[in-house]
């Protein structure tokens, strides 16, 4: 009989596979990172080729690990980075350029013109989002506008579009001969194509864009038992799998944070940080500078929305100082480092590499160091990139507070940098409420898991999935209310220093 449920994580800078039980602990995993495409400033790419190879030798490599095969299986749920745009042929299953990765900053004119025209204030009350690099609407019209042949072939049905997951679930039920070409209503809900209300693509906002419409994957719920085929007896898996979970990776980590309730809100910090807050089956509109998005949709049952404060560089902020400032030779050094001294010696650091996101949404600012003198070390700089994720985390979570009415009393944490025990201590003194993470911190493929299952009847319930959450760690405040305040006045002067920075007109 079939026991585990299996979970394809395509993120920004890997591809896993993962495979749980019935209590939700993870048996079994195999990870590979794909390359970064940086081709020129702002730009960032990735192989489509490469990608689905890598996810295919993850498969193989964790039944080959565990020992299962893919009758061991009862499910299999897809979890992606979102937006990261797709452009392929359906006929030889080739793309025609590599991946737009959601930081890619390219876009930039198209954004600022649909501001310009006044196209803004459509998408925002359509889509929830506002017009930015970051969504998948402009990397497709680039792509249409830029590569020869592709408005063509897209005109002609032959050239189709996809984010990760699309282009995962298409590859892993046939590709070119029957793949299906499909995605869900969260990850749709990224691209500024996707009315929210309607839960379909809109044909004004596809207009803006110049894109056909025949282009873009039929919108299914995140969770269903037959909305995306079931995986080849001659691919990766050596079986037939049915898919019956499809989440983008944020929404799929609040899943498996299990906030099914409205006002219950997780943070992820990996590549990015992403906190999304629960707000039910009422849409909320952002007044404050979050995004409003689809959390998830399960079935049949009423869609339910959340608000998003989306961060574009917080686990890569490190990244950078171990491969191009070569300061670490490793992620966990940030910490060592950090811990030499005492505080950031007056250095903050805005990693406004790909322009801010939320809440400020400024594709004019770049990246500052400031506050320099000549006391200053590496472990200051250590420091305040540590720092730089808890304060652009409380950016986000004031936005929350004031779109919602509902202050955090606690915040549940998972992804990568919660690994840092330093960081997590500073987010909790920056905050001032504790900060709490889970047993199961790979909670953006436990969440893709638990869609998969939920379809299927693996579990029964979302009550089920809630007993299966248990707090491994907490961090309390240390600081007093003095200090903190005076840090976080001193990172909103930072921040002004980022702005204005390039012109984009
Ligand atoms: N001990 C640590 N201290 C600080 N940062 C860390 C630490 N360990 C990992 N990271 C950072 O966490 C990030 C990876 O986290 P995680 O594995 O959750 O991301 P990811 O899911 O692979 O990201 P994505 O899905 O975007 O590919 C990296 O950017 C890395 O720099
Ligand atoms: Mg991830």
């Amino acid at each position: 009989m079939a026991e585990f449920v299996g979970a394809v994580d395509q993120g920004t800078t890997s591809s896993r596979f993962m495979i749980f039980d019935h209590a939700g602990n993870e048996v079994g995993r195999h990870q590979l990172e794909h390359e970064q495409i940086l081709p020129q400033p702002g730009w960032v790419e990735h192989n489509p080729v490469e990608i689905i190879e890598r996810t295919n030798a993850c498969l193989q490599s964790a039944l080959n690990s565990t020992g299962l095969s893919a009758s061991d299986l009862v499910a299999l749920g897809v979890t992606n980075q979102r937006e990261t745009t797709v452009v392929w042929n359906r006929r030889t299953g080739r793309p025609y350029y590599n991946a737009i990765v959601w930081q890619d900053t390219r876009t930039d004119r198209i954004a600022t013109a649909l501001e310009r025209e006044g196209k803004g204030d459509v998408i925002r009350r359509k889509a929830g989002l506002p017009p930015a690099t970051y969504f998948s609407g402009g990397k497709i019209q680039w792509i249409l506008d830029n590569v020869d042949g592709v408005r063509e072939a897209a005109e002609r049905g032959d050239a189709v579009f996809g984010n990760t997951d699309t282009w995962v679930i298409w590859n892993l039920t046939g590709g070119p001969h029957g793949g299906r070409h499909v995605t869900d209503v969260t990850n749709a809900s990224r691209t500024m194509l996707m009315d929210l209300e309607t839960l379909d693509w809109d044909d004004e906002l596809l207009s803006f864009f110049g894109i056909p419409r025949q282009m873009l994957p039929e919108i299914k719920p995140s969770s269903s038992p037959d909305a995306f085929g079931a995986t080849l007896a001659t691919g990766a898996l050596g079986g037939e799998v049915r898919i019956t979970g499809d989440l983008g990776d944020q929404q799929a980590a609040t899943v498996g944070q299990v906030c099914f309730a409205p006002g219950e809100a997780k943070n992820t910090y990996g590549t990015g940080n992403f906190m999304l807050l629960n707000t039910g089956n009422e849409l909320v509109r952002s007044e404050s500078g979050l995004l409003t998005t689809v959390c998830y949709k399960f079935g049949d049952e009423p869609v339910v929305y959340a608000l998003e404060g989306s961060i574009a560089v917080t686990g890569s902020a490190v990244q950078w100082l171990r491969d191009q400032l070569g300061i670490i030779s490793g992620a966990s050094q940030s910490e060592s480092l950090a811990r030499q001294v005492e505080d950031n010696g007056g250095v903050y650091f805005v990693p406004a590499f790909s322009g801010l996101f939320a809440p400020y949404w400024r594709s004019d600012a770049r990246g500052a160091i400031v506050g320099l003198s000549r006391f200053n070390t590496n472990a200051h700089l250590a420091r305040a990139t540590l720092e730089a994720i808890c304060y652009q985390s409380r950016d986000v979570s004031e936005a929350m507070s004031k779109d919602s009415g509902v202050a955090l009393d606690v915040l549940k944490v998972d992804g990568g940098v919660t690994m840092n025990e330093l960081c997590m201590q500073i987010q909790a003194d920056v905050l001032g409420v504790p900060v709490s993470r889970p047993v199961v911190s790979e909670t953006t493929a436990l969440g893709a898991a638990y869609a998969a299952g939920l379809a299927v009847g693996f579990w029964k319930s979302t009550d089920e999935l809630r007993e299966n959450w248990n707090e491994a760690r907490r961090w309390n405040p240390q600081w007093d209310e003095a200090k903190r305040d005076e840090g976080y006045a001193k990172w909103k002067k930072a921040v002004e220093r980022t702005l204005d920075w390039v012109d984009v007109q």
